[in-house]
């Protein structure tokens, strides 16, 4: 039911501090050691690359396992009373395993990790009013240099561990003052009243024993495999081309080049926040809690819209590159690159839902849950294009 997805998430999460606190030992956050520590510890510490390797896989898997998590938690309602307020700790955890990723991506100084971030705090500059102010307190600095070093070194391995060590037992306890996990039930049986529950020891814990089992054995055999990425040092006169942001990023990145940036880097993004955290508080028909993808109907609406969201996204990025080089497209403002699409996606959003409660005669649960899907497909199709279709001069191309 859970496909122990959670339990995983916090395997890695064991994985990061312990290798994290390891790392700690070597590494040397100043511009002019940074790069240099990260060599030594590759080349002359014993497990040192081992170890970096570890720290970097559960990073990267981390992000991925807590979404597949969300998704799980969603398409099991999970995320009804009285697990409303549980949904926004993960969210909250979320954003923390995120930003400790991101905090970490420029520790060891390299050309792909100093480009990066200064692309993606590049991005900050278009918020208005505050945007510039924010990235100079988070670069210490106009520019990544010592005190960004410093600033992203003390957020990584002190701020960020101590929102993560206070909000994960939170979490647990939330699910234990839930009376536990959600229980799985069939869409005609009442939430809450069918099966029995069945006895922690020894069902979960041989479950969660195997899954730990499977992570730290799966996450040990890349890492002996497969070395994390380190380029030469970082060359702030000299950007690689394309330079792009982190790989989670990148779905920012890619709207980027379709919306006026206001939109691309707040308004969207944060439109979407908005709406993952008001997802337990909208009003719903049902209580479906248990019940994956609410009903059948429910099921292949989502998968509809999955279906829609991959085929409409590819033809919009594709379309709008063509209009953009035949110039159809005037000169970019905040009007016709900017307002204009964002309500014609907005537009898009409500004809969806639209069709669904009248055509489909879909009831709210399973109208916003095809919604739910086609956004969120939206967003990883527009991760995947700007992580793999964009080379040289971020134009399009066939994967590399
Ligand atoms: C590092 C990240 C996270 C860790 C380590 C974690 C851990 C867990 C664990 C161990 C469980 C119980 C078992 C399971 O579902 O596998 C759980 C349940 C839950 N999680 Fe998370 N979680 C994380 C992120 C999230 C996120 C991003 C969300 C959603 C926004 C979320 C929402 C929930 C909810 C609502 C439950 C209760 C589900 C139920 O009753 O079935 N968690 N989490």
């Amino acid at each position: 039911m859970t496909w122990g997805l959670g339990g995983a998430a916090l395997v890695l999460v064991f994985l990061l501090f312990g290798t994290g606190l390891m790392l700690k030992f070597v590494y040397e956050p100043f511009p002019d050691r940074a790069y240099d520590s990260i060599v030594y510890l590759n080349n002359h510490v014993p497990f040192g690359l081992l170890t970096r390797n570890i720290h970097w896989l559960s990073a990267n898997g981390l992000i991925m396992v807590a979404l597949l998590h969300l998704l799980r938690v969603y398409y099991t309602g999970a995320f009804h009373a009285p697990r409303q307020v549980n949904w926004l700790i993960g969210l909250l955890i979320l954003a923390a395993v995120v930003l400790s990723n991101f905090s970490g991506y420029l520790l060891p100084w390299d050309q792909v990790a100093y480009w990066a971030i200064t692309i993606s705090t590049s991005m900050l500059d278009y918020i208005p009013i505050a945007g510039a102010a924010i990235k100079e307190w988070m670069l210490g600095g106009t520019e990544p240099g010592p005190g960004t070093l410093v600033n992203f070194y003390a957020f990584h391995t002190a701020i960020l561990p101590t929102i993560l060590l206070i909000a994960l037992p939170y979490h647990f306890w939330k699910i234990r003052k839930a009376r536990g996990l959600v229980i799985p039930r069939s869409e005609e049986e009442q939430p809450g009243v069918n099966g029995a529950l069945v006895d922690t020891m020894p069902h979960l814990i041989i479950r969660e024993a195997a899954m730990t089992i499977l992570v730290l054995a799966t996450v040990l055999l890349i890492a002996m495999f497969f070395n994390a990425p380190l380029t030469e040092q970082a060359n702030p006169g000299l950007s690689p081309n394309p330079t792009k942001a982190p790989w989670y990023f990148m779905g920012i990145q890619e709207m980027l080049m379709h919306f006026h940036p206001v939109f691309a880097i707040l308004v969207i993004p944060l439109t979407l926040l908005l709406g993952l955290c008001c997802i337990p508080y909208l009003r719903y028909e049902t209580d479906s809690s248990g019940v994956w993808f609410v009903s059948g109907k429910g099921r292949v609406l989502a998968l509809w819209a999955f279906i829609i969201a991959i085929a409409t996204t590819i033809a919009a990025v594709v379309g709008g590159e063509m209009m953009a080089s035949s110039q159809a497209i005037g000169p970019p403002d905040a009007i016709n690159t900017g307002l204009v699409p964002f309500m014609a996606l907005v537009g898009v959003c409500t004809g969806f839902y639209i069709l669904l409660k009248k055509v489909f005669k879909a009831n709210n649960n399973e109208a916003i849950q095809a919604l739910f899907t086609l956004l969120m497909t939206a967003f990883v199709v527009l991760t995947c294009i700007g992580i793999w279709f964009r080379g040289t001069g971020m134009q399009l191309m066939w994967a590399g």
